[in-house]
């Protein structure tokens, strides 16, 4: 054969052998190591202005558990945070009782780790969180304080903490979980909001503005992915506060979902109706957990199913125009805090114990890609 036949014959053969290469759907690659193409990430695939995120395991559960700090002393765990997502969210670096552990004290070096290794990585941050009724440090809540001591306090926390990653956070959950089911606010948990009155989250608001004005800021919540009698009490509050010119910026669903239930069916709908209001939304806690016997796998249905709930909740979010970040809260297995507080359930996340991806990684991975092609 000639040379230029060679090349023909060449091209022929290769354009073959890709109409003959089966659909990646919800597959591995088979050319690379599970969990380790750079090629292939959650990142790459998604649209440019769309951040797909993951939670930075460490402090809150993984303390009682039998491995040191994940984000710190996992090599493989940081090389895929970096490598897959564009956004990261301490899990529990800055929560109260972590980051601010004695009056007057702060603990930074957990999560300037993260900042930097975000900055390091191109990534966004999300900040997690400052006002909340759980996770506080025993000083605060058993302090006795006088009014104006604990909203001194409030300030100092939101401005210190706010001010000190100013420029580097991109969205703030301000305030988080302050509704009951029924839609009443959690007055009786929430320290804040039962010693100082509702107007204090207003205040939160203000303030973390003041420290960072470039940051969006969030109010965030489980249960909320429905059209419900919590997700209702946001719809009503935020307007109410944006009409006092309190800055609030966004809505965000947390999105802890299990295979027992049914998909929220309405979550797009929902989203949908807060961005209607001119607001920004985000789903930040993803994770899907199901039954699992102790020393048995999950069955490729349980496991099709999990896929199907990350893409339904990732197509929801992808379809509202404001909704552009979209975080799962933790991406091995290996760290999930869902063990820990589900006992029997588990195997909530998009890869194993061994980074192997699951079809839930698939799932998002393809849904991503889809979106970008769009
Ligand atoms: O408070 C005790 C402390 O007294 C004790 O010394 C320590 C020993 O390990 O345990 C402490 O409680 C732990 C807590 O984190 C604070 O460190 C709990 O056992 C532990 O289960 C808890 O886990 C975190 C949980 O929030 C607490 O609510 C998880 O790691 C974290 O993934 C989880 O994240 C939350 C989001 O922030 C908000 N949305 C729900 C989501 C899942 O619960």
């Amino acid at each position: 054969m000639k040379v230029p036949q060679l090349l023909l014959a060449a091209v022929l053969a290769s354009a073959l052998l890709l109409q003959a290469a089966p659909a990646q759907a919800h597959q591995p690659d088979g050319k690379h190591p599970p969990g380790q193409s750079k090629q292939d990430t959650l990142r790459r695939a998604a649209p440019k202005d769309f951040k797909i995120g993951s939670a930075v395991a460490g402090g809150g559960h993984h303390e009682s558990q039998d491995y040191p700090d994940p984000f710190t002393f996992d090599k493989e765990y940081r090389k895929l945070l970096g490598a897959e997502f564009s956004s990261v969210s301490p899990e529990n670096q800055a929560k109260w009782e972590f980051i601010h552990p004695e009056p007057g004290v702060y603990r930074f070096a957990e999560m300037d780790a993260i900042v930097r290794f975000a900055q390091k990585n191109k990534q966004a941050v999300r900040g997690h969180t400052l006002f909340w009724h759980s996770q506080n440090p025993q000083w605060l809540e058993q302090g006795n304080f006088s009014d104006d001591e604990l909203r001194a306090i409030l300030k100092d926390h939101i401005q210190t903490v706010v001010g000190r990653y100013a420029g580097k956070i991109q969205q703030w959950d301000v305030a988080n979980e302050i509704f009951n089911d029924d839609g009443t606010l959690r007055t009786a948990d929430n320290i804040w909001i039962r010693e100082l009155g509702p107007d204090i989250i207003a205040d939160a608001f203000r303030w973390a503005h003041e420290a960072d004005p470039s940051a969006k800021l969030f109010f965030n919540d489980f249960g909320v992915e429905d059209i419900n009698a919590k997700s209702n009490a946001y719809l009503e509050l935020i307007p109410r506060l944006q009409a006092q010119g309190v800055p609030v910026d966004g809505f965000a669903v947390q999105g802890h979902l299990s295979t027992r239930y049914g998909f929220p069916s309405n979550l797009q709908a929902n989203l949908q109706r807060f961005d209607d209001l001119g607001l920004e939304t985000a789903v930040t806690e993803m994770d899907v957990r199901m039954d699992v016997a102790a020393g048995t796998e999950p069955t490729a249905a349980q496991l099709e199913k999990q896929a199907d709930y990350y893409q339904r909740a990732l197509e929801a979010c992808l379809a509202v125009d404001g909704c552009r970040s979209f975080t799962i809260w933790g991406f091995t297995d290996k760290y999930s805090w869902v063990p820990v507080f589900f006992a029997g359930e588990g195997e909530a996340t998009v890869m194993d114990e061994n980074f192997t991806r699951k079809p839930a990684y698939y799932a998002v991975r393809d849904t991503l890609r889809s979106a970008a092609r769009r």
